[in-house]
């Protein structure tokens, strides 16, 4: 189905998974024409009640294109047309915003490119029966990756534990994107005052989540690098990252200090 149509996509209750409700799979698209079909597939045929909501920025490939070709053919499959490339952050919002518009219980974040595993999905949907939001963690004893460079890895296990000390976090995995949300937990995280564009939207999400008091858990995942296409992480994002992670570590030390009993 596709969302420029003006019919009401409210998913069919009879779908739902479990008492959480029905869940979509958020997926951002940037020039994934070679892995948005099997991507697809792979999440519907994993947990074939789940909703998938492909958010694409007018990608140059034609993802977009394809993405409707799978929506014309699956009522399960919905694709959201953004004009251009905005940053993960910006599409994940938009995602965000059109599944709470609707009936879904559970929004999952998604990677379009299979380094998150759709067939790992039940674990995390099994582990939001106990939790606000569920992180899907490369860094937490039986997670870990496949087919990374030891450059990336670096990166990303120094931003973990930059962003755990700086923002005084307990999670081990606080930069990756294979996450469920309850409805209930997006709603109270105050997404319209999120400005982070790149991956730090992540770590923004991790922190917001914490600091409302919501139960964040960490289930171990196995994250395969991409076979196909190009990673878009570039040094613009690393430098926002840094810069964002930097600051709100800073603004709450102050805060505490000049404030100590946070009242
Ligand atoms: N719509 C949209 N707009 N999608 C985007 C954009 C954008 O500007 N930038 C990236 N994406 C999409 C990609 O198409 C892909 O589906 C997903 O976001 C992740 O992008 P990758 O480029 O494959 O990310 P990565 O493999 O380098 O990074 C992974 O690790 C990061 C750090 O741990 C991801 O899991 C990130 O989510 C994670 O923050
Ligand atoms: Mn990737």
């Amino acid at each position: 189905m596709n969302d420029g149509d003006g019919v009401s996509t409210a998913p069919d209750r009879g779908s739902r998974f479990g008492p959480l409700g029905t869940a979509l799979v958020i997926i951002p698209t940037y020039n994934e024409a070679e892995n948005i079909k099997a991507i697809v597939g792979r999440v519907r045929e994993s947990v074939p009640a789940v909703h998938v909501l492909v958010a694409d920025d007018n990608s140059p490939d034609g993802t977009g294109k394809l993405a409707d070709e799978l929506a014309a053919v699956d009522d399960h499959v919905h694709v959201l047309h953004r004009t251009g490339k905005e940053g993960l952050g910006a599409a994940y919002l938009a995602g965000f915003r059109w599944g709470l518009e609707r009936d879904y219980g559970v929004l999952i974040e998604m990677d379009a490119d299979g380094s998150h595993q759709p067939e790992e999905l039940p674990r995390l949907l099994t582990a939001l029966g106990h939790a606000d939001l569920v992180l899907g963690s490369r860094w937490v004893p039986g997670g870990r990756v496949v087919n990374w460079p030891k450059s990336r890895e670096l990166l990303s296990r120094g931003g973990s534990t930059y962003s755990r000390l700086m923002l005084d976090m307990p999670l081990r995995d606080i930069t990756g994107g294979y996450r469920a949300f309850r409805r209930e937990t997006l709603e109270g995280l105050g997404l319209h005052q999120v400005a982070s564009q790149g991956y730090c939207f992540q770590v923004d999400l991790a922190r917001r989540s914490v600091k409302a008091g919501y139960q964040v858990v960490e289930v171990p995942i196995t994250f395969v690098e991409r076979a196909h296409g190009d990673s878009k992480m570039s040094r613009d994002i690393v430098v926002e990252a840094l810069w964002r992670v930097t600051s709100w570590g800073v603004t709450e030390r102050v805060g505490k200090l000049l404030n100590p009993r946070g009242k």
